[in-house]
């Protein structure tokens, strides 16, 4: 499989319990290398735009006012396959349906407070990484 690039978030629920390091743990024992990070905090307009392809969604103003109700770590993981590694490690988006062992699965509170976003196509990841991420800021 290719080697491959791939958007993460570790959200506000997560950096708040102090989870960053136990959350790099899952990606870097599953063969994932943090190629670029940093921790901000979003604004209104950056998570409106983010999630824009919620914005018809019942839930996209609470997932809004989520998003920039803390700080959160950007990140770009890279390794072979890893848009679909990553979402294996994150597990599914709904913590009560996520699988043993997967991130949401011991570290998430809800369905919004899921802890971690990841890209869920190779396009995607694409541009999400060029939305936070400036091309010198990435190293392999
Ligand atoms: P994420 O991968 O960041 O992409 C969109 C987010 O919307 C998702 O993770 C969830 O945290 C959040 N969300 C909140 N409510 C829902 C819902 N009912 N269905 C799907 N996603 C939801």
């Amino acid at each position: 499989m290719a080697i491959e690039r791939t958007f993460s978030i570790i959200k506000p629920d997560a950096t708040k319990r102090n989870l960053t390091g136990a959350i790099n743990d899952r990606f870097e024992k599953a063969g994932l290398r943090i190629v670029a990070q940093k921790r901000i905090q979003m604004t209104e307009a950056q998570a409106k735009k983010f999630y824009e392809v919620h914005a018809a969604r019942p839930f996209y103003g609470e997932l809004v006012s989520f998003m920039i109700s803390g700080p959160v770590v950007v990140q770009v993981l890279e390794g072979e396959g890893a848009v679909l590694k990553n979402r294996e490690i994150m597990g599914a988006t709904n913590p009560a349906d996520a699988a043993d062992g997967t991130i949401r699965k011991d570290f998430a509170e809800s369905i919004e407070a899921n802890s971690v976003h990841g890209s869920d196509s190779l396009e995607n990841a694409a541009i999400e990484i060029a939305y936070f991420f400036a091309g010198s800021e990435i190293v392999g």
